[in-house]
């Protein structure tokens, strides 16, 4: 029996900043930016706007009659979360309406935490293939304002449904796993802002993904040339392109830019307009490379790096499915980024020094930003309080 993504969606925030602005304002040369890492515009988060509206919105337009009955299981791989305690899966399929006979819960392992969810929910469905599993990643990157980290900034959600004889991607069943004790990215709980050795992390995200691809390797008896696309995990859409042509260089080829175009190029324009998402990132570049890939991928092999710091990576694979054209979103996340509004360095860095009251004393929230079809709108009595619109 096959299992895998049976439908899947990427949302993100209405607004966004052109990353031009951000190195005018920090006297940076605007090309780091652009050439140097790959990057044009970020979205940025509003008041109102969290993992859990950035979720509900991605999830919403994947259910229906059909399969909400059968979603036995919610997960959402976040390492933002919002309560030391409760899930935030738990207002998700509360928002959503799905039925209270399932299992929610929440998973963190920084930028692979959507990973576990889909390795789970894979195991749930052999068992249980009459059901299906919601899978959510949904995070918001923040690093310090005017730190290097800031232009990898960033915020959205993948939501996918995982079921027997899926419609776009049945998973492959081999898998490199690679887990290191290092202290690359971290965020301690009394902080917002991510703490990071940056050029280190990009040094651990490489040799991560050559250990984990040899255990794949070695288990699976694929090599390089049996891929047709591949999707990384993108801090910003440079790295995916370095990590590709290392493990290319690490197989005896010679990558030039336009073979790494072909083979990552369409996966990789989401996370250029959206930064970081952490752990909808790889997932988001899925969206991306089934959107914009002008070739049939029916039947081809995708390899997916997934890579969470701290750290903990995973190689593993897919076929795209025959007809999955007919089940993608791409008119809906095209229309979402054009209708995004830019937004100035003055609103940016209101945004990001917005905070909610710590003590948990009562707190409106302004309601004039969009924040899609659900919103936080209050705190009270240290709750918060969603509304679906
Ligand atoms: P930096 O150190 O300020 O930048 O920040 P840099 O000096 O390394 O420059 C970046 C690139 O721009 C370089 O290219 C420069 O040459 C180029 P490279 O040599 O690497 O090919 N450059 C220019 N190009 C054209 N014109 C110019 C120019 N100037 C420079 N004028 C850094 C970079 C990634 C360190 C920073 O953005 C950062 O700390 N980001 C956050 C950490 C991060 O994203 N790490 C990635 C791997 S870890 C990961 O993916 C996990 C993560 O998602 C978290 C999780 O798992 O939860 C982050």
């Amino acid at each position: 029996m096959q299992v895998g993504i049976d439908r899947i969606h990427y949302y993100t925030s209405n607004y966004y900043i052109d990353l031009a602005d951000i190195a005018k304002a920090r006297g940076v040369d605007p090309r780091k930016f652009g050439e140097g890492i790959g990057q044009t515009q970020m979205s940025v988060q509003p008041p109102g706007e969290d993992i859990v509206t950035l979720a509900a919105n991605a999830a919403q337009h994947i259910l229906n009659e059909k399969n909400r009955s059968k979603i036995s299981m919610v997960i959402l791989g976040t390492e933002s979360g919002i309560d030391q305690s409760k899930a935030a899966s738990i207002y998700i399929r509360s928002l959503l309406g799905l039925r209270n006979h399932c299992r929610a819960f929440e998973v963190k392992q920084a930028c692979y935490g959507g990973t576990a969810g889909l390795q789970m929910a894979i195991s749930h469905v052999k068992c249980n293939p009459t059901e299906q599993v919601l899978v959510l990643a949904s995070d918001i990157a923040r690093y310090g304002l005017g730190s290097p980290g800031e232009a990898t900034q960033g915020g959205g959600a993948v939501a996918f449904t995982v079921s027997a004889n899926p419609a776009i991607l049945a998973m492959d069943e081999w898998n490199g796993y690679y887990n290191e004790d290092v202290m690359d990215f971290w965020r301690p709980n009394y902080r917002n802002e991510a703490l990071v050795d940056g050029k280190s992390s990009v040094k651990i995200y490489i040799r991560s993904m050559l250990e984990s691809w040899k255990i794949y390797k070695e288990k699976s008896k694929l090599s390089f040339n049996d891929f047709t696309r591949f999707c990384y995990h993108l801090p910003f859409s440079r790295m995916g392109e370095t990590a590709l042509s290392k493990l290319a260089k690490a197989e005896g080829f010679r990558l030039k830019a336009e073979d790494v175009a072909n083979l990552l190029g369409p996966a990789l324009k989401y996370n250029q307009v959206t930064g970081n998402t952490y752990a909808a990132s790889l997932y988001v570049g899925l969206c991306s490379l089934l959107d914009h890939d002008c070739s049939d991928l029916s039947c081809k092999r995708i390899g997916l790096f997934s890579y969470g710091s701290g750290c903990m990576a995973e190689f593993f694979s897919g076929v795209v499915q025959k007809d999955y054209q007919n089940y993608l979103y791409t008119t809906l996340h095209q229309e979402r980024l054009a209708a995004r509004q830019k937004i100035d360095i003055n609103l940016y860095e209101a945004f990001y020094n917005f905070e909610y009251n710590k003590e948990g004393s009562s707190q409106r929230i302004d309601e004039n930003y969009m924040t899609g079809n659900f919103k936080l709108v209050e705190m009270k009595d240290h709750q918060r309080i969603y509304k679906a619109l």
